[in-house]
């Protein structure tokens, strides 16, 4: 089924050796599985300084005739996606590859009544339903950009997004079920089209039916326009043709700025990596029941619950709860009801799930699974092995993968049951993938046993090719630090062995439940608060989170007493970004640790937070040098 699938180690070295001598043969190997209109010209051009990079230029495809219309002569009544819902006792729901391909050709439809155009910029702000599926792979069909935006984020966020994007249309629901909540997405969506002239027209589908507000003129429901291409008599959609290097989505993710950055991906590279690191990290034999259990608002949900499986003909399981609802075995009665084969995961969500003990976990039958994977955080040891303990019986490959919303796919990682796996550690790259480590002054650190700052120093066919409507601020955040390299931003170590272990970032990035969260745009939001002077937030070790927010704040006064202050900051934060950005704590301090030229010295801060008040270095040299003795006292 997948030529292109590695079956050994020896397999596995070659063609690491072959994508390294020959990237563009290699590749082009590989992409010739898919299924192209017109054959690309050339495999590859780049340079890392403008920077410029192209795959496959010349080439013409649409993804979706990729992840629906090739399958359905021989995978037609195949399941594609596997829905679970919130509630246990709820329905699932089913759907065949030839439903989904109907699905998507009768909203790709809806889309286009509605006035939708190849290039055009469409946000979808939903829960985990299977429409938030077809609405991707819709806007995908006709040529238009989709930018998800994550269930959790705030109106203001939203705004953000729309504007940076000019996107012309929203994709919403009523409301979302997540565990006990019932998320209003409808009305923050309203809040946030307050400031949002180019949105023409909102496409609101039903879940929660909680009442909504429906604009005249603005507000439709999704079954009301299915109804009408339904009265057309479901006409098919064609594929929109597409170059290899336009735009198929956009995806806003944090950095050490303020503002997000409109990440992009272009449709014929990002198509092949996805599926190929998709095929080979988890060994995917036709058949097999795959389960992620992230959400399609984040990269990991594009890459391996849409484009990656689907593209491989996969029956993916699609999730609309938490774990720990309706009770903390949620994951393994899924597991047990559908024979799920593979389950990727993330640290955040064993850890929490680990804190339960294994009464959740006894007497489930968890015989099914073949593969485990992890992604989106370090994984520490415990973690590592209470899953391959518990989970996977001690007989189950865990794939500990490395990779960013801006690689596209999986960079680093073991590959199930073909490479070595070594607890806490990424291991190997795959094939096409050469990370190199560099020290502080941009010199690469060669040889085994040393640590670095992980660059990457060839293109992939997965990587981002810009920030949307900034190319400048592309070329500054990811190469300008080290010249003619890609960076991370990630701290990394490689053993003894040559197996890399990702230390985690070392910009001002934190990763909060596996969540990427700017510490800028947590200091921002928190200064809006009225009465606040100053802030400065750093991460600390979270048991579960694996980091949590710390924010030491200057405020001019207190509204009642300052436990309410802390409170009305909270809620602050909520309004700005998104509950998923609410500091974790929160210390009042009456002045910050700067230095004469007035930056903070947030190592001071890190350090403090982490409670390592030994070696705080010498403090002699800063403004106030009394207020560390004052922040080391409060410490929460
Ligand atoms: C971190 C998620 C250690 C890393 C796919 C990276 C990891 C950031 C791992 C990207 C891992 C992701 N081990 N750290 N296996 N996977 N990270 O863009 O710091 O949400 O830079 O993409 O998560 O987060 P993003």
């Amino acid at each position: 089924m997948y030529p292109y699938q590695l079956k050994s180690f020896e397999e596995y070295q070659q063609a690491y050796h072959q994508s390294v001598i020959d990237p563009e043969g290699f590749w082009a190997n590989i992409a010739e599985h898919f299924y192209w209109r017109k054959k690309w010209d050339k495999v590859l051009e780049w340079d890392f300084k403008s920077p410029n990079i192209k795959w496959f230029a010349g080439g013409k495809l649409n993804i979706t005739e990729n992840c629906l219309d090739r399958h359905l002569g021989t995978l037609g009544n195949q399941p594609a996606i596997i829905w679970e819902p919130n509630e246990p006792d709820e329905h699932h729901r089913i759907i065949t590859y030839r439903d989904l391909y109907n699905k998507v050709c009768q909203f790709a439809n809806v889309l286009k009544n509605n006035g939708v155009k190849k290039g055009d910029r469409v946000c979808i702000y939903m829960g985990m339903i299977p429409e938030l599926a077809i609405a991707t792979l819709a806007c995908a069909r006709i040529g238009a950009i989709h930018s998800v935006v994550f269930g959790g984020f705030s109106a203001q966020s939203i705004a953000d997004r729309i504007q940076d994007a000019q996107c012309s249309l929203v994709i919403t629901c009523d409301g979302a079920f997540r565990g006990g909540k019932d998320i209003p997405l409808k009305s923050v969506i309203d809040d946030a089209l307050i400031g949002c002239p180019t949105v023409k027209r909102v496409i609101v589908c039903t879940r929660t039916r909680t009442p909504v507000s429906m604009l005249k003129g603005r507000d439709v429901w999704w079954e009301d326009e299915i109804k009408q291409v339904e009265t057309m008599g479901n006409p098919a959609c064609p594929a929109e043709e597409m170059d290899a290097e336009d735009m198929l989505f956009i995806l806003y993710t944090s950095g050490s700025t303020g503002k997000p950055k409109g990440v992009v991906h272009t449709c014929g590279g990002y198509m092949v990596y996805a599926n190929y690191t998709f095929v080979n990290t988890f060994q995917y034999q036709p058949g097999e029941v795959y389960f992620c259990t992230a959400d399609i608002g984040w990269i990991t949900g594009h890459s391996y619950i849409a484009y990656g499986p689907l593209s491989a003909g996969a029956t993916t399981l699609m999730f609309e709860g938490v774990p720990t609802y309706p009770d903390a075995g949620r994951l393994w009665d899924i597991v047990d009801k559908y024979r799920v084969n593979i389950l990727y995961t993330a640290p955040t969500a064993i850890r929490s799930l680990m804190g339960y003990g294994l009464g959740p976990v006894n007497h489930k039958d968890l015989s099914s699974l073949r593969k485990l994977g992890s992604v989106g955080e370090p994984i520490n040891e415990e973690a590592w092995h209470w899953f391959k303990d518990n989970i996977g019986k001690g007989r189950c490959p865990i794939v500990d993968t490395w990779w960013q919303t801006e690689t596209g796919g999986i960079m680093i990682t073991p590959i199930a049951g073909i490479t070595p796996e070594k607890p806490g550690y990424a291991t190997l790259p795959l094939p096409g993938v050469q990370p190199i480590l560099v020290d502080e002054n941009g010199k690469e650190v060669t040889g085994n046993n040393v640590s670095g700052n992980l660059c990457i120093k060839f293109p992939w066919p997965g990587m981002l090719r810009t920030t949307f409507g900034d190319h400048e601020r592309f070329r500054k955040t990811y190469f300008s630090t080290y010249e003619g390299l890609y960076f991370t931003g990630d701290g990394c170590m490689r053993d003894e062995d040559g197996y890399y272990r990702i230390t985690g970032r070392v910009d001002d990035v934190l990763n909060v439940s596996g969540h990427r969260i700017g510490t800028a745009e947590v200091e921002n939001a928190i200064n809006m608060h009225a009465g606040v002077v100053e802030s400065a937030v750093v991460g600390y070790p979270h048991e579960i989170k694996g980091q949590g927010i710390y924010a030491f704040v200057i405020a001019e006064r207190f509204t009642h007493d300052a436990e309410l202050t802390k409170k009305d900051i909270l809620q602050t934060v909520s309004r700005i970004i998104g509950p998923i950005a609410k500091p974790d704590k929160i210390q009042f301090v009456s002045g910050l640790p700067k230095t004469r030229s007035g930056k903070i010295m947030r190592r001071i801060l890190r350090k403090i937070a982490e409670g390592e008040f030994d070696n705080l270095g010498d403090t002699s040299t800063l403004l106030e040098p009394a207020v560390v003795e004052e922040i080391k006292k409060g410490k929460l």
